[in-house]
C-alpha cells in the first residue's frame, strides 16, 4: 500500500514535472526565406543557435525564395498551435490574409530582417535594420570616396518586390543627390545570389564598353558583389580601382575581397536578428509587455582601413 501509495504518489509527481516542462517549452515556428545569400544562411544559424540556448523549440521552414510556400507554411503553423511566428517576409506586399490568420489565432508574429507594407496591428513587432540609412551610408561613401569627376554607377538591385531592394535603392538614391556627376546608368535584380550578381555584371559590363564607361558598382548585398567582382577581374579590369564597389551585408568573403583591394566598402547587416526577437518574445509570453513596434539593429561601414583581415578571422565561424 505504502509502497502503492508511495509510487502512486511518484508518478503524479513525474507527470506533473513532464507536463509542465513539456508546457513551458515555447513552440516557435520559423519562416526562412530560403538561403540565397551567405548573410541568410548566417541568419538561419544563428537564429536556431538562439533557440537552443533558450530551450525553445524551433519548427524551421524553407520557403526556397517563394512567397506561396512561406504562406503556407505560416499556415501550417497556425494549424500547429504554435506559440508565436517568425516571419523574415521574402517580399513587402501580399501578407494581410495569414497576418490577419494569425491574429485570430492570437499568435504573435515577428518579422525578421525585411518589413512588410501591411497595418503594423498584424505583427507583434519588426527586428530590423533602417534599409534606407544602409543604402545612404553606402552613396555616402562613394560620393566622398570617387572624387569629382563625372561616376557612371551600375546598380545590382536585391530581390525584386523586397524592402531591402526598395530600400536600399531609395537611401543610396537620396545620397548621390544633388551630385550631379554621379548618376546610376544601369540597375537590374540579381537576386541577392552571387550567381546572378555575376551574370548581370558581365551584361552590364558587356553593354558598357567593356566596363571602361563604369566608374563603380554599388550591390545590395555582397553576395551579387562578390559574383561581379569576379566578372570584372574576367573582363580584364580592376575591381576595386578600375572599378569601385560598394555593397551591404559583412559577409567574411567581403573582407577579403577588401583586404585584396578588390572591393572597397560594405555596410554591416548583423545576422543575428532572433536574440532581439526571442527577448522580447519571452516578455510578452510570460506577462503581455507589449515591444515597441520596431526593433532596429546597427549599421557600421567597413572599408579597407578597417583591418579586414582581422574581421575576416572573427566572422569566418559564425555560420555565413
Ligand atoms: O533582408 C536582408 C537581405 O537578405 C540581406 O542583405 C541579403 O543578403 C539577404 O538576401
Amino acid at each position: 500500500m505504502m509502497l502503492k501509495s508511495a509510487l502512486a504518489g511518484a508518478t503524479a509527481l513525474a507527470s506533473v514535472i513532464l507536463t509542465t516542462s513539456v508546457a513551458s517549452a515555447v513552440t516557435v515556428g520559423f519562416s526562412q526565406i530560403g538561403s540565397e545569400s551567405g548573410w541568410r544562411a548566417a541568419e538561419t544559424t544563428v537564429t536556431r543557435q538562439e533557440a537552443e540556448t533558450r530551450g525553445i523549440d524551433l519548427k524551421f521552414a524553407d520557403a526556397q525564395q517563394k512567397q506561396e510556400n512561406q504562406i503556407k507554411a505560416l499556415r501550417s503553423f497556425i494549424a500547429q498551435g504554435v506559440d508565436a511566428i517568425l516571419l523574415a517576409p521574402v517580399v513587402e506586399t501580399g501578407w494581410d490574409s495569414v497576418l490577419e490568420e494569425a491574429k485570430d489565432a492570437e499568435i504573435p508574429v515577428i518579422l525578421l530582417d525585411r518589413t512588410v507594407a501591411a497595418s503594423d496591428d498584424l505583427y507583434l513587432t519588426a527586428v530590423t535594420s533602417d534599409l534606407v540609412h544602409e543604402g545612404r551610408v553606402a552613396g555616402e561613401w562613394l560620393v566622398e570616396n570617387a572624387g569629382d569627376e563625372d561616376c557612371s554607377i551600375v546598380e545590382l538591385q536585391g530581390t525584386t518586390g523586397s524592402s531591402p531592394a526598395i530600400a536600399r535603392k531609395k537611401g543610396f538614391e537620396e545620397a548621390i543627390a544633388g551630385h550631379d556627376n554621379f548618376k546610376i546608368i544601369r540597375s537590374q535584380t540579381g537576386d541577392f545570389t552571387r550567381t546572378k550578381g555575376k551574370e548581370v555584371m558581365e551584361s552590364f559590363l558587356k553593354a558598357e564598353n567593356g566596363g571602361a564607361d563604369i566608374c563603380a558598382l554599388y550591390a545590395h548585398n555582397d553576395d551579387m558583389a562578390l559574383g561581379a567582382i569576379q566578372a570584372i577581374k574576367e573582363a580584364g579590369l580592376k575591381p576595386g580601382e578600375d572599378i569601385l564597389v560598394v555593397s551591404i551585408d559583412a559577409v567574411p568573403d567581403i573582407f577579403q575581397a577588401l583586404a585584396a583591394g578588390e572591393a572597397n566598402a560594405t555596410v554591416e547587416l548583423t545576422p543575428n536578428m532572433a536574440g532581439p526577437a526571442f527577448d522580447v518574445l519571452e516578455a510578452y509570453l510570460s506577462d503581455g509587455t507589449a515591444p515597441p513596434k520596431w526593433i532596429q539593429t546597427e549599421s557600421k561601414l567597413y572599408t579597407q582601413a578597417d583591418d579586414p583581415m582581422k574581421v575576416y578571422e572573427e566572422k569566418k565561424n559564425l555560420g555565413y
